[in-house]
């Protein structure tokens, strides 16, 4: 299965919360459930799947390697503990969440242990989060292009990127946005406002059809059943050309993901 296009976040929410979100999520349509191990929610993503009775085959499920996990030895045990907690035999997606905090574990350690995961079916794809253009290069050097799935990072349009979706551009990789509402923001933004009003739709529906007109997958999270629904409404609008400038000019370096861990952007 490729990577469906809209895909659900599940940052921040836990127990009931996670569970609810996840269980309408399925029942309103969404297919593809995005988790991380230090989300600390697995199990109750796992439980919502199960009792979900969307069959396992139609629901495409990604989780991401936590930093402390990234050792040789540590990496495939972490990844067969997220298996248990989600109640899976197989990933679809397994990434590398963040790089090595200082490059403390060498990029090709990781990736190479990474690639041995799904060559022991641990994950059907493999892919990477919250890379700069040089763990990029160092990726593409081990593993190879046609091996990543995507790179997810923080993409709206008050963060764009543009530098590193450039470089995921010219070299084929798929591009993830994580945080594609700036976390509820975009609902402010007059541009974003007035182009809502025009489609009768909302402005996190703007945001959102904007990054799919780009070819990003989304991956809005919400409590909400009906924020849920329309963000999955949100892949019948189609943006103008002159609308999709408009959008564009809304770029103020803007990163909302920014631990004191994270690589030196670029
Ligand atoms: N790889 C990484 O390092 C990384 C980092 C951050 C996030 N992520 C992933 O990306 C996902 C999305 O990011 P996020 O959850 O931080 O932020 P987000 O999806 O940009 O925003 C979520 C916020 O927007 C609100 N919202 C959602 N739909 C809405 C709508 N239609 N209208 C108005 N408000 C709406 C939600 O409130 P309600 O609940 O009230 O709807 C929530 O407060 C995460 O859940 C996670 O899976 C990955």
């Amino acid at each position: 299965m490729t990577i469906p296009v809209l895909g659900l976040g599940t940052f921040r929410l836990q127990g009931q919360h996670v569970i609810d979100s996840v269980s309408m999520g399925l029942e309103l349509g969404y297919r593809h459930i995005d988790t991380a191990q230090i989300y600390g929610n697995e199990a109750e993503v796992g439980q919502a799947l199960a009792h979900s009775g969307v069959p396992r085959n139609e629901v495409f499920v990604t989780t991401k390697v936590w930093t402390e996990h990234l050792g040789r030895d540590q990496l495939i045990p972490s990844l067969k503990q997220s298996l248990d907690k989600l109640r899976l035999d197989q990933l679809d997606l397994a990434l590398i969440h963040w790089p090595s905090p200082d490059d403390a574990i060498a990029v090709a350690e990781y990736m190479e242990t990474l690639a041995e995961a799904k060559s022991q079916g641990l994950a059907r794809q493999i892919g990477v989060s919250n890379f700069t253009i040089r763990h990029l290069e160092q990726a593409i050097a081990v593993v190879g292009a046609e091996e990543i799935a995507t790179q997810q990072i923080e993409l709206h349009p008050f963060l764009q990127n543009r530098q590193v979706a450039a470089f995921c551009r010219e070299h084929g990789l798929h591009l993830t946005a994580y945080m594609p509402l700036a976390y509820g923001k975009v609902m402010q933004e007059p541009v974003l406002q007035r182009i809502a009003a025009r489609h009768g739709a909302t402005p996190a529906q703007i945001a959102l059809a904007w990054l799919l007109q780009q070819g990003c997958s989304v991956i809005p999270s919400s409590t909400q059943r009906a924020n849920l629904a329309a963000n999955l409404q949100a892949q019948a609008l189609s943006l103008s050309e002159e609308e999709q400038r408009e959008i564009a000019t809304l770029e103020r370096g803007e990163r909302l993901a920014n631990p004191e861990f994270a690589p030196r952007w670029d």
